[in-house]
């Protein structure tokens, strides 16, 4: 799986999300050391707090189905009308992916000028207990 594949995985996923109040669509895709790639979107709520990052979607499907190890998180997003641009992770996300591997590859930008973070340079100093 290449970065590229996985980044359009999570323009796929951006396609379902459901953001009515922001505009604001996210897509993303979760590649596990077992290969298998888990997708989500964002799904946003009138009670706003009651929604979710795409981030988050693709992660906790990935723990319901077992998966708990990731090597590479590729996320997608933008506003209607607005040029495709790099999305990076909220901070709710980076603790919730830190949770389970702090050495993940985060994969963003566009598929013309794809970038590549490490988790633990956008979440330095993550909480633990
Ligand atoms: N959003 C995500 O899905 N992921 C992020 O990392 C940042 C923000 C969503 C939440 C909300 O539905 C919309 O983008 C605007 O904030």
């Amino acid at each position: 799986m290449t970065d590229k594949d996985l980044l359009q995985l999570a323009r796929d996923a951006r396609k379902n999300a459901y953001a009515p109040y922001s505009d604001f669509a996210v897509g993303a895709a979760l590649l596990s050391t077992d290969g298998r790639v888990f997708t989500g979107c964002n799904v946003e709520n009138h009670s706003y707090p009651a929604g979710c990052c795409a981030e988050r979607a693709a992660l906790y499907t990935a723990v319901t189905a077992g998966a708990r190890n990731f090597t590479a998180l590729a996320v997608t997003g933008w506003q209607r009308d607005v040029a495709p641009r790099t999305c990076m992770p909220c901070g709710i996300c980076r603790q919730a992916l830190n949770e389970f591997s702090q050495d993940l590859r985060v994969v963003t930008g566009t598929p013309d000028d794809i970038q590549v973070f490490k988790l633990s340079e956008l979440l330095p100093y993550g909480f633990g207990v």
